[in-house]
């Protein structure tokens, strides 16, 4: 996927709920984090500032990383983020080898049941699995914690319209300008299209895409 600058702007405007989150677990001296579909490394960055410990984002959508390592190598932060492309239908670390796994925006698209069973394995001893999703698509499974072996350590629930008061209105303010901007690139112009959809859905009913970060405590 292409990886146009004013929508990670328009993405990073949304990590102090990241951060919000990341001040509720407890304080971790280094830990090793691992953020499953980390995208461009928009929270995976902010989890390495946050943090004197490694991140690991893994994803498949090649450019996406590309940007990542980029942006890794601007802010000479090689020694502790890695962008690496691993599908999380094969995840190659050892058990019990991260402290905290995170992921944001990815768990919906999978089965919920089947990735809370195999995140776990990736988990030390009271480690933290911290999940970023839609409210409504999350609730099963939130409310059935302990049978995949975690407890509901914390929430935090992101106000009804963040998503549209700022991310999708703002996007939708410039879309003229990025159309100008980008029309000649069919590849950004999927992309805008897309958002553009996005875009259309939550205006109509913005309480319907609310989000959660849903912090669960390894049993
Ligand atoms: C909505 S984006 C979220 C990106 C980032 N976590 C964020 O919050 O900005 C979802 C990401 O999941 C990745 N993804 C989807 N299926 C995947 C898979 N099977 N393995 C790894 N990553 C996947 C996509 O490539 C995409 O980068």
């Amino acid at each position: 996927m292409v990886v146009l600058e004013e929508i990670e702007q328009a993405r990073e405007t949304l990590l102090k709920y990241t951060r919000e989150a990341f001040f509720r677990l407890p304080t971790l001296m280094k830990p090793q984090i691992l953020d499953i579909g980390c995208g461009s490394g928009v929270p995976a960055l902010e989890l390495a500032k946050l943090s004197d410990g490694k991140v690991t984002g893994i994803d498949t959508d090649q450019s996406c990383l590309d940007e990542f390592s980029r942006k890794i190598k601007a802010k000479q932060l090689a020694k502790r983020v890695k962008a690496i492309n691993m599908s999380v239908f094969d995840i190659k670390f050892p058990d019990k080898f991260f402290d905290v796994v995170w992921s944001e925006g990815v768990i919906g698209t999978l089965s919920f049941d089947k990735e809370l069973k195999q995140w776990r394995r990736l988990l030390k001893h009271d480690g933290y699995l911290v999940i970023h999703y839609q409210q409504k698509c999350a609730a099963d499974a939130v409310s059935n914690l302990p049978q995949y072996g975690y407890n509901l350590a914390d929430t935090v629930l992101l106000p009804a319209d963040a998503w549209w008061t700022e991310f999708y209105k703002p996007l939708e303010e410039k879309m003229v300008f990025l159309l100008q901007k980008y029309g000649g690139n069919s590849d950004a112009l999927k992309l805008l299209m897309q958002f553009q959809k996005e875009i259309d859905m939550v205006r109509k009913c913005p309480e319907a895409f609310r989000t959660a970060f849903y912090i669960m405590k390894k049993t």
